[in-house]
């Protein structure tokens, strides 16, 4: 990381976002948590402090401009430039077909998942021209690349992800500015654990048996670690990556090839 660089990080008050908050000011980064939730976010606080880097908690919703645009004058405000932007923030939206699925879902995903990145993105970007640096990480999924059925707003909004993502890094890369996406396979964890158990109930099957299946889709069979998407994170936001841009690396354990 850059010497005395600030992350700002969507969605950092729980899961990947928190793991990829801890990973960055392990290495040197102060962090900016922007989040719905004041309370989760406090966590994130006190496991950066660990760090011995800087945290602020910002209460914020990605889905609303003016809540972005606040975030971002106080990050600045408190921290003097922003390097690093991890556009983590997303909601799974309806599991359903595509036919029982109501505007308001499709909406909602749509305007987290991918309304919220723009947002984000158009804010910060002046900052990041000013300065003539800036790497931005958004989280996508695999999902963004192969169908899973019966979530079409989801797949539609992390497929647009990339697109998003591919585009912006075409038009900011001689500002010195990189823009990659990281698609993660199953993210072990109490989410996922509570969708194998839903499904187990659903199908009359046992835990085991559906993590098993899941599972089996890695030829490594395994699912994949919050700590391996935030490692990731890191490396994007490292010199090591400097050219590297436009892409969407897979964090999947091998579920997915391409
Ligand atoms: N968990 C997985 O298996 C998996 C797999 C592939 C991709 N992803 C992606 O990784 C990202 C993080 O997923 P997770 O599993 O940690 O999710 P999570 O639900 O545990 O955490 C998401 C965080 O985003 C925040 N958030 C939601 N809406 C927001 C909004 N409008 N404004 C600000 N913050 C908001 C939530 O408060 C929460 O802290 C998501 O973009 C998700 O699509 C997750």
């Amino acid at each position: 990381m850059q010497k005395d660089s600030t992350a700002l990080v969507t969605g950092g008050g729980r899961g990947i976002g928190q793991a990829i908050c801890v990973e960055l000011a392990r290495r040197g980064a102060d962090i900016v948590v922007a989040d719905l939730d004041p309370d989760e976010m406090q966590e994130t606080v006190e496991l950066v402090d660990a760090e011995n880097q800087r945290a602020c908690a910002i209460e914020t919703d990605v889905t609303d401009l003016e809540s972005v645009e606040s975030t971002v004058d106080t990050a600045l405000e408190e921290f003097g430039s922003v390097e690093y932007l991890v556009n983590n923030a997303g909601i799974a939206g309806p599991t359903a077909p595509c036919e029982s699925i109501d505007s308001e879902e499709w909406d909602d995903t749509l305007d987290v998942n991918l309304r919220g990145v723009f947002y984000t993105c158009r804010t910060l970007l002046p900052s990041m021209k000013a300065q003539s640096y800036g790497r931005i990480v958004n989280i996508a999924s695999v999902t963004g690349k192969r169908p899973l059925t019966q979530r079409t707003p989801y797949a539609a909004s992390k497929m647009g992800l990339i697109g998003f993502t591919r585009t912006l890094a075409a038009e900011v890369g001689d500002h010195d500015i990189n823009v990659n996406a990281i698609c993660p396979g199953s993210v072990d964890g109490p989410r996922i654990q509570r969708v194998f158990e839903e499904k187990a109930q659903a199908a009359g099957r046992s835990y085991e048996a559906v993590r098993s299946d899941a599972e089996s889709q890695s030829p490594r069979n395994e699912l994949v670690d919050r700590e391996d998407v935030a490692n990731t994170v890191a490396f994007l936001c490292s010199p090591d990556a400097d050219r590297m841009t436009g892409q969407d690396l897979n964090v999947s354990a091998g579920k997915v090839m391409y």
